[in-house]
């Protein structure tokens, strides 16, 4: 199997998990959560955004999220931002790393940002500029890139149109949303497969939710074609609102325990983010949901004595 020996995990439970959950997190937690994530060893930890509170409330306060963290720290601080409005909070935040994102679907991208896949381009390119120009690194999402709630099975066409645009404006990476988290290794490889004949693969990332108990195929089907990149949430919190069915992204501690397993560096300790997942459970009244969450709870006394079985 040709596989990579590291791996970059982009962790979004800050963002994409927060965001969907009922209980609203205080900055004081979010900066916690943070904080805590990076002392695992993360070193690309999306910490918020600066969307409209009224479309996600839970994302408010962001700029106070970011203060209270050290941005020219030598982690990566990425913040999602929709639109020119949020660019601008987003210079005055200080970041070095901004996240735009467009959807392959026009009804997710409606449901989304309000507008057309066209207009979003036309105002990610505006955001793009600025950003670039004060030297804000900018990486790219594409939602629904295998299936759309309402329009069905994405066709990689449609995938491969709006990934070429986000690279021309300017994004060094973009990864590629399972929103849903319906798509399986067959769907996904095919879509790589298309998208890296226009796209060099060092640009491609994995965004995939977990909705099917699909993301850790996923994973490895993207990385025996040489993706390095994936997007996780501690916990497997988040979803998308827009996205009705969706849960969470792929659990980080899940995606850890494979990798570990597998051989493949990423350094962060698979030990210190089970204590996080155990925080922000209690913090946010959450029972376990990913796999390996549950299993390590549930271990029988004298398990840790045992070598890894691989
Ligand atoms: P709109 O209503 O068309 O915006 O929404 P507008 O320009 O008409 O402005 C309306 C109000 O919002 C105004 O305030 C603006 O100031 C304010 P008012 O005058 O009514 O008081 N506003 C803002 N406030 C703060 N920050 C801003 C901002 N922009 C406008 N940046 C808009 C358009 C794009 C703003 C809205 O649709 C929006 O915020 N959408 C974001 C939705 C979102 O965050 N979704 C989840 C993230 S994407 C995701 O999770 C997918 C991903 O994980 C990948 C995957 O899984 O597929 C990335
Ligand atoms: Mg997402």
């Amino acid at each position: 199997m040709n596989l990579p020996k590291t791996v970059t995990l982009v962790e979004v439970g800050p963002r994409d998990g927060l965001q969907n959950e009922q209980r609203i997190a205080t900055p004081e937690l979010r900066v916690e959560l943070i904080n805590r994530l990076a002392d695992s060893g993360l070193q690309v930890i999306e910490a918020g955004s600066f969307v409209s509170p009224k479309w996600i409330p839970q994302m408010a306060d962001t700029d106070k999220v970011l203060s209270k963290l050290d941005l020219g720290s030598e982690l990566r601080y990425p913040v999602l931002v929709p639109n020119e409005e949020g660019v601008e909070k987003a210079i005055e935040a200080g970041v070095r790393e901004i996240a735009v994102f467009a959807s392959a679907t026009e009804s997710i991208s409606r449901k989304n940002t309000n507008c057309s896949i066209s207009e979003s381009l036309k105002r990610l390119e505006r955001v793009c500029e600025r950003a670039l120009a004060v030297k804000i690194e900018v990486r790219g999402y594409i939602s629904c890139v295998l299936e759309c709630p309402i329009e069905g099975v994405v066709e990689p066409g449609k995938v491969t149109a709006v990934a070429n645009a986000l690279v021309e404006m300017g994004c060094f990476q973009v990864s590629l949303g399972d929103t849903l988290g319906t798509g399986t290794p067959g769907m996904i490889t095919a879509l790589i497969e298309s998208l890296t004949k226009e796209i060099p693969v060092t640009r491609v990332a994995g965004h995939f939710h977990d909705t099917y108990g699909q993301g850790l195929a996923n994973v490895l089907a993207s990385m025996q074609l040489g993706v390095t990149t994936f997007d996780s949430s501690v916990a497997g919190l988040g979803g998308c609102p827009y996205a009705p069915g969706a849960s969470g992204n792929l659990a980080t501690e899940d995606l850890l325990y494979m990798l570990d397993g597998m051989g493949i560096e990423t350094g962060v300790s698979i030990d210190s983010i089970m204590d996080t997942v155990g925080f922000i459970s209690r913090q946010l009244k959450r029972p376990l949901s990913s796999k390996v969450s549950q299993a390590l709870t549930n271990k029988p006394a004298g398990r840790e004595d045992q070598p890894h079985p691989l």
